[in-house]
């Protein structure tokens, strides 16, 4: 494990894209999005898991005590179905839950499908990692991460992980001025 580098996971819930049914599009769209706002060195721990609790957890917990991300991001498994137990899972190992992270992407995928409502989609803190759950639409990666994503930086910064920079054109990481560098 390389120690300088900011390292990311990026995990896939679904029982279909684990069983091969189709390709998974959200972890790669997670990842380029990254690699476009993200001008700080980082890498990405990738997880592709089935919707099944035990494993969600395992996995998560193993990239945030194990793997050492300083964030992970999730998609799929949010919805209302009965196999869907991402946010349970998420709540489950995190210490704190940022109640704000759901709120604003539910409202900013408001604006585009009326469906964004069934999302339950939770973030929140276990030790030096920051979570946040995706839908599994890979169309709602880029929603969703441009809507909280200037928040993430210095969230990061609170908990102690390395300080990320962003490319400003695709997104600005918002400090307070007190917290700003140099
Ligand atoms: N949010 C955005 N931005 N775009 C979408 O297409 N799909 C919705 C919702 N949120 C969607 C969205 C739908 S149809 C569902 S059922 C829920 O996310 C949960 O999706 P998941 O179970 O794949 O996580």
């Amino acid at each position: 494990m390389s120690k300088h580098i900011a390292r990311i996971g990026i995990v896939t819930i679904s029982d279909r894209a684990n069983r091969g049914e189709y390709d998974d599009l959200s972890g790669p769209a997670i990842s380029d999005w990254l690699e476009k706002a993200l001008t700080t060195e980082w890498e990405a721990v990738t997880r592709l898991v089935p919707d099944e609790r035990p494993k969600i957890e395992m996995t998560l917990k193993d990239l945030s005590d194990d793997q050492g991300c300083c964030l992970i991001v999730t998609s799929g498994g949010t919805g209302p179905a009965s196999r869907d137990i991402t946010p349970e899972a998420t709540e489950t190992v995190c210490d704190k839950i940022l109640d704000g992270f759901g709120e604003q992407m539910r409202a900013i995928s408001l604006r585009h499908v009326p469906t964004a409502i069934l999302s339950r989609q939770v973030a929140g803190i276990r030790g030096a990692t920051l979570m946040i759950n995706l839908p599994g639409n890979p169309s709602a990666i880029a929603d969703c991460l441009d809507a909280v994503f200037p928040a993430v930086p210095y969230c990061i910064d609170l908990i102690e992980g390395p300080y990320l920079e962003t490319d400003e054109t695709v997104v600005r990481a918002f400090r307070p001025k007190h917290a700003r560098k140099g």
